[in-house]
């Protein structure tokens, strides 16, 4: 057992030692209904439900607390009122340091948030109407959320770096009537024109809304269109805006994000569930203790902002940060600065932000003092052990335990991670599952997989907080997650299981990619090259990147006539940002005359992959392709040299 690190002492652990997670743990897969029915009283419930699950995997329906109703903006802020009134909520931090931040109470926040309900509602904004979320990194992005929430609204929250296009995309996908954003917002001294990105989605085809809500941020000149356009501080008023009771399954959210085929799916997170599971993993994962601080670097644009952010945090009762900024703006030390300057307890951030501090030096982190840190977190992707090592002993001076917390979208929360106090730590393993998760490892023709061994990761029940549907198609939620191995949810994980039943995710087995933590379809980026006048066919695949985790190395061919050059290159780039946003740059572009296909027409993406992971020499049988001649040549042009 090697590969154990010593678990530091933790300082104030309360939470779950080692033998009450087994016996939770037994319990939980026991007795699901009667643990997690335990497990809905950390929230207030005005009908407090008595029915745990109700769900098949095959035909896909699930459901948990049917007879249970509740409101989330009234568990993450109403209720606290009583006791926790003058606790600050949320502290914000902006962009520049030398720019006035600002702190809300919880009584603050109660107060904020009734304001965005009423403007909101002064737009006519209704129960289960769907608002598209398109904000900064500002505690209004966060008012956006529980407004929705407890006028009964479904929110869907789009990160603030895609394109207008994306943006639409998004708008239509979910029939989205009305959009909240703000003038501009500011990225490491970068001015990010939402509200311009907002008008031209609007502008184009086919795409239309009620009202859209524009929160003054930085105070840059925008244009506003009569009528359709207003000022939340016009539109907010602080008359009484009592929560909305919601059904525990009412839908609270969608949240779009990218699969193995087509343009992103908007996943659809209910209610109850998804407000247990939050406040239930938040309380556990992060031993949260009263009165700490806790920062999660993620954008309120992706499900760790939702769900660490906004929902665990606020329904615990916790005081969060709320970052606008960048981690190397002014400097590469501004994580520390934060954590200074706020007595951040809870660091949650991801393995590219790790990595990219770790390579500026050990010095911008030293520097500071970093005392108040207890316990540090990393979500995204897989953490490589020199960057855990590296957050361990240099940014957490050996103290603080890691919890590297494994999760997706569609799970809605932490789903496998070592719990703090109760768990030694392996270095670039996840560790165990949480409370009620059955993972299964399988084999490709879906063969249980026994003992330590790597297989594709299912999970076989299910759990209160997992997403119910895609958006407006169930047909493509059962497609894509249960039909591989029927009757199984399936991750699109790869996970080796070792010997002490530890966990350790390998990365995507399907066509996704992630770059930067980010999520991310070669589909999508496929159909983003094609979409260019000059491009024939491309294909796309991910590789090794020692910041990003995946970099995108992009094959295209070319229509006839046509010649590659620098420029033509800078222009598919710019193109692909244009489509999809920044996020999706890609990093290399192979121009080639074919793209390698059985003779049935399919691509062989395994060889494009080895090309571009410079791996050619175990390409494996090419015999089967179309013109075997063809990976000569593109060998000869590859990139990633
Ligand atoms: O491949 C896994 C990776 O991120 C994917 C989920 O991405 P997304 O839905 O955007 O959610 C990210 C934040 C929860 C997973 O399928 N992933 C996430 N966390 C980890 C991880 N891979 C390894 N270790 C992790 N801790």
């Amino acid at each position: 057992m090697s590969d154990f690190v010593g678990r530091p002492a933790p300082q104030t652990g309360t939470h779950c030692k080692p033998k009450q997670y087994d016996a939770l743990y037994r319990q939980s897969v026991e007795d699901p209904d009667g643990f997690w029915l335990e497990q809905a009283r950390r929230l207030d419930w005005y009908k407090q439900p008595t029915v745990g699950g109700s769900w098949s995997f095959d035909p896909v329906d699930i459901k948990w607390y049917t007879d249970g109703s509740l409101n989330l903006c009234h568990n993450a802020v109403d209720r606290h009122l009583a006791d926790r009134a003058d606790q600050v909520a949320l502290i914000f931090e902006p962009d520049d340091p030398a720019s006035a931040g600002r702190s809300l109470t919880y009584s603050e926040l109660h107060g904020e948030v009734i304001g965005m309900a009423n403007a909101l509602k002064a737009m006519g904004v209704g129960k289960g109407d769907r608002v598209t979320i398109y904000m900064p990194m500002v505690i209004e992005g966060v008012l956006s959320m529980l407004a929705c929430a407890r006028i009964g609204a479904i929110h869907s929250v789009v990160f603030g770096g895609f394109s207008p296009e994306a943006l639409a995309g998004r708008i239509t996908d979910c029939q989205s009537r009305y959009v909240i954003t703000a003038d501009t917002g500011l990225r490491g001294s970068k001015v990010v024109p939402l509200k311009a990105n907002v008008d031209a989605a609007l502008a184009l085809d086919g795409v239309d809304v009620d009202g859209v809500l524009v929160v003054r941020h930085t105070g840059a000149a925008i244009n506003m269109l009569e009528g359709r356009d207003h000022w939340f501080d016009d539109l907010k008023s602080d008359v009484d805006c009592p929560c909305e009771p919601m059904a525990a399954e009412d839908p609270l959210f969608i949240l779009y994000t990218s699969g193995s085929t087509g343009q992103p799916k908007g996943v659809l997170h209910t209610t109850g569930g998804y407000g247990v599971w939050t406040a239930t993993t938040f309380n556990y994962v992060f031993d949260y203790q009263p009165g700490e601080v806790f920062w999660c670097t993620a954008d309120i644009g992706w499900v760790t902002g939702h769900s660490y952010i906004v929902y665990g945090p606020l329904i615990n009762g916790a005081t969060g940060v709320v970052f606008e900024g960048v981690p190397n703006y002014p400097d590469h030390g501004r994580f520390w600065d934060i954590v200074d300057k706020h007595q951040v307890n809870i660091l949650y951030t991801a393995p590219t932000a790790i990595r990219a501090l770790m390579r500026e030096g050990d010095d911008f982190v030293t520097s500071r003092d970093r005392s108040s840190l207890r316990l540090l977190g990393s979500v995204g992707e897989p953490i490589n052990p020199e960057a855990w090592r590296w957050y361990f002993e240099v940014v957490g001076d050996k103290r603080c335990p890691i919890v590297d917390t494994w999760w997706q979208t569609e799970t809605g929360g932490v789903m496998i991670t070592t719990l703090p106090s109760a768990h030694d730590m392996k270095p670039g393993s996840a560790g165990k599952p949480f409370f009620g998760i059955q993972p299964q490892l399988v084999d490709n023709e879906g063969a249980v997989l026994d003992g330590a061994i790597e297989g594709n990761l299912c999970i076989t029940h299910s759990w209160p907080g997992q997403a119910r549907s895609v958006y407006g198609d169930h047909d493509r939620f059962d497609q894509t997650y249960f039909s591989t191995y029927r009757g199984k949810y399936f991750t699109g994980d790869g996970c080796r299981r070792d010997g002490d039943q530890y966990y350790w995710i390998t990365g995507r087995v399907d066509d996704v990619i992630n770059v930067s933590g980010h999520r991310m379809g070669t589909a999508e980026v496929e159909s983003a090259l094609v979409l260019h006048d000059k491009v024939a066919e491309s294909a796309v695949v991910g590789y090794p990147h020692d910041i990003k985790g995946q970099g995108i190395y992009c094959y295209v061919t070319l229509n006839a006539g046509e010649e590659h050059s620098e420029q033509l290159f800078a222009e598919l780039r710019a193109h692909v940002r244009k489509e999809i946003g920044p996020i999706a740059s890609p990093d290399h572009i192979q121009f080639t005359d074919g793209l390698p296909k059985t003779r049935s027409g399919k691509i062989m993406r395994r060889i494009l992959r080895k090309i571009a992971e410079n791996d050619y020499g175990a390409l494996g049988d090419t015999s089967t392709l179309a013109d075997p001649s063809l990976v000569d040549r593109l060998i000869e042009g590859r990139q990633n040299r």
